[in-house]
């Protein structure tokens, strides 16, 4: 079995064996089992319409680390930004590297991407999705507590990239999630609907009651309440999710001595997400950042290197 789709565009297009592929190869890439240089000459273009710190870093080390050279190009310094279509862009690049990544608004620029380009696509964030980030926080999860018999709570955003995402995942590999979001903010129901697909016995609670969602949860996990590109609506979200806010009082909710915290990063602190949560026992947030390049390492060496995922 390779994986089934050429491209990494969204965690629906990947099935639960092949998540477990993944997190088998990371593991050897973050225990250092394989040292070996699997993408030895290989080139990754990576497009950014929007800022990034830990994307960035964490896939030009990748794919260094692994014998490869990244290609970073800052959608202002390319023709895309003059007006060169995303097929034709899709075509040029194909004829010079292995794989390219892409940071974009919408997630339809990321399709058509993959649609025009002859090497795989991986999206690196779209206002639907961000699978890399996905992928990371389950490895993360199954670090830290394993992955049966555990339930995820998510409070905040309800509908934005990573959120989608994390349901996918968690639907994916049956662990049941309940997401907290105010009304306006909770997750679409064609996210929920994709969901069901993936896993017809996934768990996905949606309420609007913060404490009940994180009551039973083994893990805790938050994301900004204004995502790259709706900063337009910030003083507007902000009143809307400001209860909806991962603090001691929220916290102390939860009937679970064990549970951990989790957040994609950036971090507004003082927003979504306390000092003192951030800085707590309980917080994950900086080894589920170095995660993502060691699972990005195993999504690399599936889609570039053309391994077979079994
Ligand atoms: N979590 C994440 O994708 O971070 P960056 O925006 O810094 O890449
Ligand atoms: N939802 C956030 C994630 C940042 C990594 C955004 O899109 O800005």
């Amino acid at each position: 079995m390779k994986l089934k789709s050429k491209d990494l565009l969204g965690i629906a297009q990947l099935t639960k064996k092949e998540v477990e592929a993944i997190f088998r190869v990371t593991e050897d890439f973050k225990k250092k089992k394989r040292t070996d240089k699997p993408l030895s000459g290989k080139t990754l273009a990576m497009i950014f319409e929007k800022p990034s710190t830990r994307t960035r870093v964490s896939f030009e080390c990748a794919i260094y680390q692994l014998g490869g050279l990244p290609v970073v190009l800052n959608s202002t310094e390319i023709q895309l930004s003059r007006g060169e279509t995303i097929p034709d862009t899709a075509r040029v690049l194909s004829g010079y590297v292995d794989g390219i990544t892409i940071r974009t608004f919408e997630h339809q620029k990321v399709v058509e991407l993959a649609k025009h380009a002859s090497v795989p696509v991986i999206n690196a964030l779209s206002d639907f999705e961000h699978p890399c980030q996905a992928l990371a926080d389950l490895y993360t999860i199954y670090e830290k507590k394993g992955l049966s018999g555990i339930k995820v709570a998510y409070v905040g955003d309800g509908d934005n990239n990573v959120t989608n995402s994390l349901i996918f995942i968690c639907a994916l590999m049956g662990i049941p999630v309940s997401v907290a979001s105010p009304k306006g903010y909770q997750p679409k129901q064609e996210v929920i609907e994709t969901a069901k697909k993936l896993n017809p016995k996934a768990e996905v609670a949606v309420t609007a009651d913060p404490k009940a969602a994180v009551m039973d949860a083994d893990v805790i996990y938050t994301d900004v309440w204004v995502s790259m590109g709706a900063e337009a609506e910030a003083a507007k979200r902000k009143k809307a999710l400001r209860l909806y806010q991962l603090n001691n009082a929220l916290l102390g909710a939860c009937r679970k001595k064990d549970y951990i915290v989790m957040h994609c990063l950036p971090a507004h602190r003082g927003d979504e997400i306390t000092d003192d949560v951030m800085e707590s026992n309980k917080s994950v947030v900086f080894g589920q950042a170095e995660n993502r390049m060691h699972v990005q390492k195993a999504v690399l060496y599936f889609l570039l290197g053309g391994k077979d995922a079994n």
